[in-house]
């Protein structure tokens, strides 16, 4: 029943490292070498997913080829939509300058001006107020 979440979670068990112990501000922009980011899931099905906050008061930029990240790669997701409607592995999102962009709790601040990204097993929320 819930086939695919289970393995992903055994997934997130075997990359904790990359996941772990990152600074706060530092997590959505890590390299990982095990963890593929160009547009192609983990094992096929593990992929990238970006949302962008329904409290959010602007769209999203987000990219599913890192590190390119040419204009051919860009999509915008709407505020409170995800990046699974218009791609299925987002590898990155990007902060517009004089944005503010948080996690849903408000832990993470993400630096504008800037692209982030993120791995396979990441999927995140992103509160941008600009
Ligand atoms: C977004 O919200 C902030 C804070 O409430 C406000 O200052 C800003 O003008 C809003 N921006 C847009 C594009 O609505």
């Amino acid at each position: 029943m819930h086939f695919k979440s289970t393995l992903h979670a055994l997934a997130a068990l075997f990359l904790l490292q990359t996941t772990i112990a990152a600074p706060v501000t530092d997590i959505a922009s890590r390299d990982s070498t095990e963890i593929e980011a160009r547009g192609e899931c983990t094992w096929g099905f593990i992929c990238g997913v970006i949302k962008n906050d329904p409290r959010s008061n602007r769209s999203l930029q987000v990219t599913n080829d890192w590190p390119k990240r040419d204009s051919g790669a860009w999509k915008w997701i709407g505020v409170g939509g995800s990046s699974t409607a218009v791609m299925k592995d987002a590898d990155g999102f990007y902060v517009p300058s004089g944005c503010r962009a948080t996690s849903v709790d408000d832990v993470l601040v993400w630096d504008a001006g800037k692209w982030h990204k993120i791995n396979d097993l990441q999927e995140y929320t992103v509160k941008v107020i600009c």
